[in-house]
């Protein structure tokens, strides 16, 4: 068992891409840290920019600055980055700097006990190196839409990301339908096909490509083919950003106007083309979402308060759990070709173009 700690103050800050639920997280670190624990948190500005920054991008949050509306909107109220490394800082002039010792020594300005870091992946790696630095206790929060952390079930925002997906086939298939059309919706997900698979599922699609498996045009090609020719005069089709294209070439974004290319000599309907992209980051966020913002906020302070440090929360089994932050790192979670949800999509006829 833990010691119970000596913290005080927290800083607690988002980094790498937004997403929805963000700030619902903020808010349940901040709540329970203040109800729980009677601690002071500190909101650091922009990710890592905020510790970079001279004054240091940092502000006092406490359960006033939450009112009632933060929980219903996407993005982050705090800001955030997927630029500027501080191990590998580009400077003004052009040169790269180590400047990770200017975060260690903002985290140690603004008195800091410890700091709750909202990220995904690539963001836990880079804040567990400056704790490891600096020595301050870290626990961690995923959060990406790409759902590809590993260790946990769910990361926040990739439901809200889904749900977004699966609005955007519910809006293409009724025109899909009414001119007999091949729509392609290209979602994000960077190298996970989850996005794509689930919105694929819930949303009809016919065919779906994800870029945990290979696929052959042709297959596609007939597939789509025979979906027409059966009962409807449409098709829906999902690929994820990741995907290569046909030729082989892999690229984020534009894999589905590849791939219409590819297929508009082999199909006699046309083709449509809809690239989603960061549609899928905002809107409402899904009550999924907060709750996981939720869980993982009000964890993530008791885990502190338990003298824990270097882990991340995680979603298992409707359990929240927590984990070495050097496990999520090391077990990247792409879509499980042998599992369930790959099954119900076989299940069902859709084709993932390998077969
Ligand atoms: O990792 C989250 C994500 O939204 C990916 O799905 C997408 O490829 C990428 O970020 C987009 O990044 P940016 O906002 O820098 O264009």
């Amino acid at each position: 068992m833990n010691e119970i700690s000596e913290i005080r103050r927290i800083g607690v800050l988002t980094s790498g891409g937004d997403c929805a639920g963000l700030n619902a997280a903020i808010r349940a670190v901040v709540y329970r840290a203040s109800f729980g624990y009677g601690w002071d948190v500190v909101g650091i500005e922009n990710g890592t920019l905020g510790l970079l920054s001279r004054p240091i991008a940092a502000r006092p949050l406490g359960p006033s600055d939450f009112d009632g509306r933060l929980i219903r909107e996407s993005g982050t109220f705090l800001g955030s980055t997927n630029k500027g490394n501080p191990f590998a800082f580009e400077m003004p002039d052009g040169s790269v700097r180590d400047r990770s010792g200017d975060v260690a020594a903002a985290v140690a300005e603004l008195g800091l006990d410890a700091v709750v870091g909202i990220g995904g992946d690539g963001i836990l790696a880079l804040l567990k190196r400056h704790a490891d630095q600096g020595g301050f206790p870290l626990v961690c929060i995923p959060k990406t839409i790409d759902n590809d952390v590993g260790v946990t079930e769910v990361s926040i925002g990739y439901d809200t990301a889904v749900h977004v997906a699966t609005e955007a086939l519910d809006r293409l298939q009724p025109t899909a339908a009414s001119h007999g059309r091949v729509m392609i919706l290209e979602v994000m997900g960077r190298d996970a096909g989850h996005i794509a698979l689930v919105s694929g599922i819930a949303g009809g699609a016919d065919v779906i490509l994800i870029p945990e498996i290979g696929y052959d045009i042709d297959v596609v090609a007939a597939k789509l083919s025979e979906a027409q020719d059966k009962d409807r005069k449409h098709a829906l089709m999902v690929v994820a950003e990741g995907c290569p294209a046909p030729d082989g070439n892999g690229k984020y974004g534009g894999v589905g106007h590849a791939v219409a290319e590819a297929l508009s000599g082999k199909l006699e309907s046309e083709i449509r083309v809809t690239v989603l992209g960061h549609v899928q980051r905002g809107g409402v966020p899904t009550a999924r979402d907060r709750l996981m913002a939720a869980a993982f906020g009000t964890r993530a302070v008791d885990l502190l308060a338990e003298g824990q440090r270097d882990r991340m929360v995680a979603w298992r089994d409707r359990q929240v759990i927590d984990v070495p932050i050097a496990d999520a790192i090391a077990n990247y979670r792409g879509d499980d070709v042998d599992g369930a949800v790959v099954a119900t999509a076989r299940g069902l006829g859709i084709s993932l173009g390998d077969a």
